[in-house]
């Protein structure tokens, strides 16, 4: 398949997403809050995946002077954008001299790097594109713990949702040369999440949706115990979820 069409099947499956995206609770948790807090001061915002705008439009609404641009695959998920610009970029292509164009001193995202082919070769591409002292603030979900039975029920259960990168905190850190990066990591934690509303709105295909509804209800104990697993009377479950925010600022000292 060459790259031309692996980024319009990824446009596709992304366009399909757009209308029920925002139906998603997760989507305005408070994982906004803590990278607004991460971000400081900065004139350009690049958002990586801006997807529907949540996180441009927090930073927006906290500090209307600087400038915001978003990148994303896909037009129907990115539609809403009278208050920034945003250029539909397939990121497994972006290149250094796309950065060094927009020429940003903060970059975010939230919820994308999973979905990058190559997220450790994103991050690179970010480091020589991007000058001294700029930020580069990460948001992921990661695996809430690092036992094997976890992990690889976390892993094959997303299977049945889409192609993508299981991380838990320390992949996420190796993806950062600490000789050319200095880096902070946070996790967030959201309560009571709700696996109907995620399951309902995340795309996930109808066929495989009884899947990963059974596999929540047959997990493992140390699943259920690992995300708190509450089930409640209307047939749902509702659980813990943790998030990596990782903020990473471009050393001032690295010399080629
Ligand atoms: C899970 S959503 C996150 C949206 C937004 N960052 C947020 O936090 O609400 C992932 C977004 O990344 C975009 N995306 C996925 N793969 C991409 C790629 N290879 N290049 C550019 N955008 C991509 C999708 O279109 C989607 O809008």
């Amino acid at each position: 398949m060459s790259l031309k069409e692996n980024s319009s099947e990824k446009r596709k499956y992304w366009d399909k997403r757009a209308a029920a995206y925002n139906k998603l609770s997760w989507v305005k948790n408070k994982t906004l809050s803590v990278i607004a807090d991460e971000a400081g001061q900065y004139n350009k915002c690049l958002d990586l995946g801006c997807g529907t705008g949540a996180v441009l439009k927090t930073l927006i609404s906290l500090n209307g002077d600087a400038e915001y641009v978003g990148i994303d695959i896909s037009d129907s998920m990115s539609k809403d954008h009278e208050l920034y610009q945003v250029k539909n970029i397939d990121l497994d292509i972006l290149t250094p001299e796309d950065i060094i164009k927009i020429s940003p001193d903060l970059v975010t995202a939230r919820m994308v790097m999973h979905h990058i082919t190559n997220p450790g070769e994103l991050v690179n591409v970010l480091h020589s594109g991007l000058d001294n002292n700029a930020k580069f603030i990460l948001c992921e979900g990661v695996v809430p713990s690092s036992d094997g039975e976890i992990v690889d029920w976390y892993t094959e259960m997303f299977k049945y949702k889409e192609k993508r990168h299981t991380f838990l905190p320390e992949t996420l850190l190796s993806l950062f040369d600490q000789e050319k990066w200095d880096v902070k990591l946070q996790k967030v934690v959201t309560r009571d999440n709700s696996l109907s509303n995620w399951i309902n709105n995340s795309g996930i295909s109808a066929d495989n949706q009884p899947i990963i509804r059974d596999m929540h209800f047959d997990a493992p104990e140390s699943v259920v115990k690992a995300y708190n697993f509450k089930r409640t009377t209307n047939g749902d479950i509702l659980m813990d979820w943790e998030f990596v925010i990782l903020t990473a600022t471009v050393k001032s000292n690295f010399v080629m």
